[in-house]
């Protein structure tokens, strides 16, 4: 305090004695220690490297690849919707496996994110949408036109992580009914996948009990790409029933 008001007085003090300092000292002290621990876990991360490499946005292109390679759900001439596609690598691997050079008429990708997304060849970006506002629904269906219905519905969305378990859990499983909302919307009966990312916690099995009234198949899966202390998983669903029995 005294450094501060010796400051706004104009009077010279030693900032190394004032408890500002000190508490300045320890934030900074404190961001630099944990940006550094960030730094070392990325450049040991494969993965990371491996983006770079392959010309990847961010690393979580693997989980789709490796999902993809497990499932086999992303197709030619299709209408793929992207949720929470910053900065951009689902994206790049959806256009890559749909091949649009070969189907650019009859497919479609759509990124999706609160946040901007640079341009993707091939793919049609609609930023700062939040989907929990309605309107998001209405932009994505303005970016499908011509088509009124997508093949597959992708969500890698997640908030910025509190540290606080339970809170970043509620606040993801909020984004995947958001998400599943939207595929209810979007898919066609008797067809369609929705890919969602979500945490371990309470509220799992309501959701995936949620999915398997809306879908014929519901399965979970851990990409070896998710990192080690992470709870994330995925789930996938396939085929929209005609009749959902309840919300
Ligand atoms: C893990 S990142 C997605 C990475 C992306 N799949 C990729 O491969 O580049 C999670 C994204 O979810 C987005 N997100 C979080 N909340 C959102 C919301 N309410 N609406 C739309 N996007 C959201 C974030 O902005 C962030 O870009």
């Amino acid at each position: 305090m005294y450094a501060w008001r010796s400051l706004r007085l104009g009077r010279k003090s030693n900032p190394t004695q004032s408890l500002c300092w000190v508490v300045h000292r320890y934030y900074v002290k404190g961001k630099t220690a944990s940006s550094s621990r960030w730094l070392e876990r990325q450049h040991k991360d494969r993965y990371v490297r491996l983006a770079s490499q392959d010309n990847y946005r961010s690393r979580s292109a693997y989980k789709l690849i490796q999902i993809e390679d497990k499932f086999c759900f992303l197709k030619k001439n299709s209408v793929i919707v992207d949720l929470g596609a910053a900065p951009g690598a689902w994206s790049q691997v959806v256009s890559e496996r749909v091949n649009l050079d070969d189907a650019a008429e009859s497919s479609r990708i759509i990124a999706v994110d609160v946040k901007d997304i640079k341009p993707i060849p091939g793919v049609t970006i609609v930023s700062n949408a939040d989907v929990l506002q309605a309107e998001t629904l209405t932009k994505t269906m303005a970016a499908m036109a011509p088509f009124v219905q997508a093949d597959v519905i992708l969500s890698d969305m997640a908030p910025s992580a509190s540290g606080n378990h339970s809170f970043d859990h509620y606040r993801i499983m909020e984004l995947a009914r958001a998400a599943l909302g939207i595929s209810l919307s979007l898919l066609p009966s008797n067809a369609g996948v929705f890919l969602c990312k979500i945490l371990e916690g309470r509220e799992k099995k309501e959701f995936t009990a949620q999915l398997k009234r809306h879908f014929e198949v519901v399965r979970e899966f851990r990409p070896p790409a998710c990192r080690q202390n992470s709870s994330e998983l995925y789930v996938i669903a396939w085929s929209r029933l005609k009749v959902s029995n309840t919300n």
